[in-house]
């Protein structure tokens, strides 16, 4: 029985990917960049098999999620007319619970072990990021190292310094959380902060792109940091408000803030949907990486 085997990594938004436009699979209100955690992969195998298509084992994925994992390989295999049935197998080299959301490595991994089966794995990245999209939005970036940019319908990598960031994440909970990002996209439709999000995001990237160009990592950080509040705002002030910063992350926060006035330096730092912080430094800043690691464990 023949089988494939794929791995992808997962990504970090600077800018959010948060809303979509109805109507339409995974497609963004807004542009957005990512940095591509090379380190940390999902890989998936599929194994030729009889019967439907299933999982043969994931440690990882609840029903729900398999069910939405199974709905994109035949998504995949009806773009391809591709008619056998697979055996899905599937896990991530971080542990579940470690403050990572998965969605977009596994999608990813997923799409590029599809593709490696049914013979199409020289398509571009581009191409690949596309389809790949379709099953989870986020995941498209991941096509692309060190830096994803996804805009309009093009998801492409971008030239920009800073190829070797240190990552880290403040785990506040390892629990799963109550409203998926799926779910967080089509509830902050109803704040009344969202009909300008677009044109926020997208002026914010043109300044995050300009502090780039001038290697500028105040300016990026401070940027970086607007945006996650940006989208935290949205959901707090979703017509049903919702959120997942606690207290732990808020004192961590409060912590790195005050760490940056002290130094006048420090971390990029950013927030998914999620209550974990997640710090980007620059390969010179090893020793302030651990200080901090020593500093916020919870
Ligand atoms: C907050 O890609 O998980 O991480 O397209 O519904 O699968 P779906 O959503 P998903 O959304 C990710 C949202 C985010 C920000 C980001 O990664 O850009």
């Amino acid at each position: 029985m023949n089988q494939w085997q794929a791995s992808m990594p997962t990504n970090i938004a600077l800018i959010k990917y948060m809303g979509k436009k109805p109507g339409q699979k995974n497609v963004a209100e807004n542009p957005s960049l990512s940095y591509t955690l090379n380190d940390l992969c999902s890989t998936v195998i599929l194994k030729e098999g009889d019967g439907n298509d299933g999982f043969e084992k994931s440690s990882q994925l609840n029903q729900e999620e398999q069910a939405r994992f199974i709905k994109h390989l035949q998504f995949l295999k009806n773009q391809f007319d591709v008619t056998q049935k697979y055996q899905i197998s599937s896990e991530n080299n971080f542990p579940l619970g470690c403050g990572l959301a998965s969605s977009a490595s596994s999608f990813a991994a997923l799409t590029e072990c599809a593709l490696k089966a049914f013979g199409k794995e020289s398509l571009p990245a581009s191409e690949k990021a596309q389809l790949s999209r379709q099953g989870s939005g986020s995941s498209c970036r991941s096509f692309f190292s060190p830096w994803g940019y996804w805009h309009g319908d093009k998801v492409e990598g971008m030239d920009l310094p800073y190829k070797n960031l240190i990552h880290h994440v403040i785990v506040v909970s390892k629990e799963k959380k109550l409203v998926s990002s799926s779910e967080a996209h089509q509830r902050v439709a109803s704040s009344l902060l969202f009909a300008d999000r677009p044109l926020r995001a997208t002026k914010r990237l043109d300044l995050l792109l300009k502090a780039f160009a001038q290697q500028d990592w105040l300016r990026i950080k401070q940027l970086v940091w607007q945006e996650f509040w940006d989208m935290h705002a949205l959901f707090e002030t979703a017509a049903e408000p919702f959120r997942y910063i606690t207290e732990n992350s808020y004192k961590a926060l409060l912590m790195l803030e005050s760490f940056w006035h002290k130094n006048q330096d420090g971390p990029i730092i950013t927030m998914d949907a999620g209550p974990n912080i997640h710090l980007l430094f620059r390969p010179d800043q090893q020793k302030m990486c651990n200080e901090i690691i020593d500093a916020t464990r919870f």
